[in-house]
């Protein structure tokens, strides 16, 4: 089969098209034959090495010293079941599936193979293996900092800053179809779509700094990594939480002092990547609740060029990468 290789951490062209060995399924697993995948902001980190301010030295540690452990990149993915293993029992030959391996890599790929009991579901019929493949990434992370980490309830007054790029794209969706009041934080180029995705209002970053402008929030969630505890405390209501799904060492080592001294939360870390959250998200889908945005499509042998793009830190939604 044809996969989307790298063996040394660098720029996107560090990334070739070569030859592997088709993988088997074993007794409980599942092959599937790939229709789609993305290119996420977390296959640019591990490609380039390009981490969170004070997280650079245990990058090489986590993801292969010498070069990467995971040859592989890609998280997530839409496909056909092409052969099951004997303990199979929810998916047969033939099914239309999504997969959400996600720190496990290996999507970029004509074929990967899943455990039935792994994060893989029955694709919604009404998306697309473009708009199925782009399912979890920022969606499983906007639904886990917002629900479980956030504990974001009906009412809520929310502000998202980042807002088009995939996670927000997702948290906005998300937000909005459990209750809350949504602004969101995006360019002026942005804006339409943020709208379009069901925010309330957005707030053009070039034009307002949302810090001095009076309102106050129960979550903020900075999938942008611009702001910290320090500069929008006052923008955060009694209780308010504040997500950071982009942060550095320096911000996270700060949470338990925040915690005992005021009255508000910050959270950071990694988001949860589970086969309940993939779920969840099917189900959104399928009441029309999200629907991942797709910026662009790549074939797979243009896939440097995919990278290239998502290096620009500008694309709206999700990178699509079909294959063949
Ligand atoms: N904690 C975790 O487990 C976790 C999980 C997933 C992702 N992440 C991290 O979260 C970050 C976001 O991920 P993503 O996939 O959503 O990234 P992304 O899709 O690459 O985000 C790109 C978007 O960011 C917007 N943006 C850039 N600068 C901005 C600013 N100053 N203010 C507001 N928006 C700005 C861009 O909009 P404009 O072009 O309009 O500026 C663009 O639409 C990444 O750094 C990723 O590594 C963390």
């Amino acid at each position: 089969m044809k996969a989307a290789v790298y063996t040394r951490y660098g720029a996107p062209d560090v990334v070739t098209i070569q030859d592997m060995a088709k993988p088997v399924p074993k007794a409980d697993e599942v092959l599937i034959r790939v229709r789609a995948t993305t290119v996420s902001s977390g296959d640019w980190r591990m490609r380039s090495l390009n981490m969170p301010r004070g997280f650079t030295l245990l990058a090489r540690p986590a993801l292969g010293l010498f070069g990467p452990r995971k040859p592989v990149l890609g998280s997530e993915l839409a496909g056909d079941v092409e052969a099951v293993g004997p303990q199979v029992r929810v998916f047969k030959p033939g099914d239309a599936v999504v997969a959400f391996p996600g720190i496990g890599l290996g999507c970029h790929a004509e074929y990967r193979t899943m455990r039935e009991t792994g994060a893989i579901a029955h694709k919604p019929a009404n998306l697309s293996y473009e708009e199925a493949a782009a399912l979890s990434f920022g969606g499983s992370t906007a639904l886990d900092f917002l629900t479980t980490k956030g504990n974001l309830r009906r009412g809520d007054k929310v502000l998202i800053i980042g807002a088009s790029g995939a996670v927000g794209s997702a948290a906005v969706q998300i937000a909005r179809h459990f209750g809350a009041d949504v602004t969101g934080i995006c360019s002026a180029a942005n804006r339409a779509l943020v709208l379009s995705l069901g925010a309330n209002r957005t707030i053009d970053y070039a034009q307002e700094d949302f810090t001095r402008n009076g309102e106050t929030y129960d979550i903020i969630l900075d999938a942008a990594g611009t702001t910290c505890f320090a500069r929008c405390k006052s923008s955060l209501k009694d209780k308010g939480r504040l997500l950071l799904v982009l942060s550095g060492l320096p911000a996270l080592l700060q949470i338990p002092w925040i915690a005992m001294t005021s009255g508000k939360r910050v959270v950071a870390g990694p988001a949860a990547e589970n086969p309940a959250d993939l779920a969840t998200l099917c189900a959104l889908a399928r009441e029309g609740a999200y629907r991942p945005a797709i910026d662009r499509s790549y074939p797979l042998d243009q896939i440097v060029e995919a990278h290239r793009y998502v290096d620009t830190g500008r694309k709206k939604g999700s990178v699509v990468i079909t294959v063949a």
